[in-house]
Order: structure tokens, then sequence, then C-alpha cells
């Protein structure tokens, strides 16, 4: 009888042993594996919808605000029409524990974050956060550097469903680094989590975004003029092909209603982010919003062509001088048309179906008059108003 414990056999045993951990180990890593980006990408199918505080409120965020909003969403139809986040953006945190917990602003949110997300949630609705991948958040509030895993999970045991994490004070970090953390502290948490990713499109996050979160900022900050929105607006053209369900180009939130655009501007902005398949968060004070924003920020076929199952973003397929005309295939194989007049005049259009891939008898739909034009040949002709747009959909 041999005995197991000779020099020989051990040795062979141990090999083998070796050699079946290696064989495990590569088979498992070529076995296809749901990465946590892919696990949260069903939390933005679509791109993600509701309301932000920053653009109107910035600093000025409490517990009151957020309640009021809340209840907005829900009175004035807002959440019946798809919206569905209410995230509070920079400046509700003060300082952190001696354990390094976050601590709330207790004045301006004296009953903590929990309460508030519930009764957020009791609404129907989801609710958002804001913080920081740097040292500090651009409102100089402490920053989630090095607490990434416990912000985290103070957020998911507070019910959060969102969170957006900006790039202040990062100096010498790397974004794709950083942002990684957050996306597996995600995954950790067991929470499905929308995760928006704020760093102004440094260092190319449409490259590195796809596999890290739901939506990454491409640009620097919007502001309420005509000018910011459509420069950032219709530069993101190219940028359509990082984009798809579960994984989106954000070009900034909605200024709409905040009083800086005018009724045309304001349409322009509105169709171009539907076109864009853009996240859709307003950020004006929809507690008094007008019957115009309204109409605007809730046109059902507007909405519809953001929200598309196709998650396809359009993009510019003809220009001349101030003119441009944008396209977005939709699911069911019509297509989203934006004729813009980017002029400081009054000015035709002229669309040519065979430019768009449509047939030469297309049936057309005017989004914003909800009206249907009838069936057309060969091309269609509208005038567009100074820094407006015309909005079509062209189905066979
Ligand atoms: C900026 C960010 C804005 C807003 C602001 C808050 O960096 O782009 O959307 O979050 O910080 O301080």
């Amino acid at each position: 009888m041999v005995n197991p414990n000779t020099p020989a056999l051990g040795s062979c045993r141990l090999i083998s042993a070796l050699l079946s951990v290696l064989v495990l180990a590569l088979v498992a890593a070529a076995l296809p594996r749901a990465t946590p980006a892919q696990a949260t990408r069903a939390v933005a199918a679509t791109p993600p919808m509701g309301w932000n505080s920053w653009n109107k409120f910035g600093c000025n965020v409490s517990d009151k605000l957020i309640r009021e909003i809340a209840d907005a969403v829900v009175s004035t139809g807002m959440k019946d029409a798809g919206y569905r986040f209410v995230n509070i953006d920079d400046c509700w945190q003060v300082s952190r524990a001696a354990d390094g917990a976050i601590i709330v602003d207790p004045e301006r949110f004296p009953n903590g974050m929990k309460p508030l997300a519930d009764y957020v949630h009791s609404k129907g609705l989801k609710f958002g956060v804001y913080t920081d991948a740097g040292r500090m958040t651009c409102e100089k509030r402490p920053g989630s550097y090095e607490h990434e895993v416990q912000d985290i999970q103070t957020y998911a045991s507070w019910g959060v469903d969102y969170v957006k994490i900006d790039w202040c004070y990062a100096e010498g970090l790397e974004p794709p680094v950083q942002y990684a953390k957050f996306r597996d502290a995600i995954a950790q948490s067991g929470r499905p989590i929308v995760f928006s990713i704020c760093n102004w499109g440094v260092k190319a996050p449409w490259t590195w975004g796809p596999r890290t979160g739901n939506l990454w900022r491409t640009t620097g900050d919007i502001s309420d003029h005509y000018d910011r929105m459509s420069v950032i607006g219709f530069s993101q053209d190219g940028l359509e092909k990082f984009a798809g369900p579960g994984h989106w180009n954000d070009p900034d939130m909605l200024e709409l209603g905040n009083g800086g655009m005018k009724h045309d501007e304001y349409l322009t902005h509105m169709s171009l982010w539907a076109i864009l398949a853009a996240p859709l968060l307003a950020g004006n004070d929809i507690r008094s919003m007008s019957d115009e924003t309204k109409s605007i920020l809730m046109n059902p076929e507007v909405i519809a062509i953001d929200q598309d199952a196709k998650g396809v973003q359009g993009h510019r397929v003809w220009d001349e001088g101030p003119l441009e005309i944008w396209v977005k295939p939709l699911a069911d194989g019509s297509q989203a048309v934006g004729l813009f007049n980017r002029g400081e005049s009054p000015l035709q259009i002229t669309l040519d179906f065979n430019k768009i891939g449509a047939p030469s008898s297309a049936k057309l739909r005017d989004l914003w008059q909800r009206k249907d034009l009838g069936t057309m040949k060969n091309s269609y002709t509208a005038e567009v108003p100074k820094h407006g747009v015309v909005l079509l959909k062209v189905s066979k």
C-alpha cells in the first residue's frame, strides 16, 4: 500500500490541486458575468425623469421645500406625465461625525433624511441626493472622497433611489477610478440606485461612463439663457453612439420655466433634450409654474420621444448657416425630426425625406401643435421662428 504521505505523491496532489484552481479561475474569468453596471441598468432603461433643486434654488434647500415639491409633482400632473425623481442637489450636508458618518444640516432638515425619503416615497415618487467624488462639494460641504462605501451605505439606509456625484475638489484624482468606487458600493448596497456622474465631460466620461454609471454630464453647467442652453444642446452631435438603455449622455438639467428664455427658446430646449434622449430633470419651481411652462414640460408626445423604448440618441443630419435638422429613430419605425432655427429672424427650413431615409410619401405630425399635417410627398417646408423649432414625427 502506498503511503499517501510520501513526498512524491504529496507534490503530485499539490500540483493537481493548483491546476484545478487555475482551471477554475480561467473558466470563471471567461464566463459572462453581470457587471455591477449591467445589473443597475434596469433603473434607467429610459432617460431618468424628475426634478432637481439646483437650477432654481441653489443652496436654498430644506425639508419643507422638498415636501412641497413632492406634493406639486403629484398635483400638477408631473408625476402622471412621467416625472418621478425628487432630487436634492448640493448643500444638504454640513459635516462628518467622529465615525465618518455624514451629518445632515439639522436646521434645514430637522427630521433627517429618512423621514423625508419616506414622505417622497409615500407620494409614489423616488428620492435622490447629491454628493461629490472629491474632498468637498462645489459649495464646500464634505465630499465623499475616502467615504465612498460609507456614504452609499448611508444613502441606501435612508431609501435613496438616485445619487448625483459631482467632481469639485478632486485635484489629482482620476474620474474613472473614483467613480468606479461608487458603482461598486451601489452594487454592494443591494439597493437599485440611479448613478448620475457629474464631472462635466472631464476625461471623456462617455468612454468609461457606460460601464460605470447610468448617466454622465457631457459639459459644464447650463444656465437659463438661450446662448448657453443652445451651445450645450447642439454640441451633443457625435456622442449618440455612447448612449442607450441604462446609460445616457447628460447635457444637464432643464431650465424650462425659470424665466430667462422666450417661449420659442424653451420649445427648442425641450425638443432638443427629447431628441437627445437626455434625462429630463425639471429645474424650476413647479409649485407655481405657469400654464405655458406646464404645457412644455408635460407635452406627452414630446416626452414620448425622449422616453422612446428604442433608446437611441438623435443626431444632426443637416445644417446650413443657422439652420439644423436633427433626427431620432423611434421604436415604431418612425422618426422624430427637429427643424431648428438658431438664427435671429424667422427662416424657412425644407426637410427632404430622402435625407432622413423616409419614404417619398410620408405622414407628418407636428408635436407642439399636436396636429396631423397629412401625407406629404418628397419634402416638407416650414417657417421656423427665430431661436425656435418645428418638431415633427415622420412615419410611413
Ligand atoms: C456643479 C454641478 C451643478 C450643481 C452644482 C452644485 O458642479 O455641475 O449641476 O450640482 O455643482 O454645487
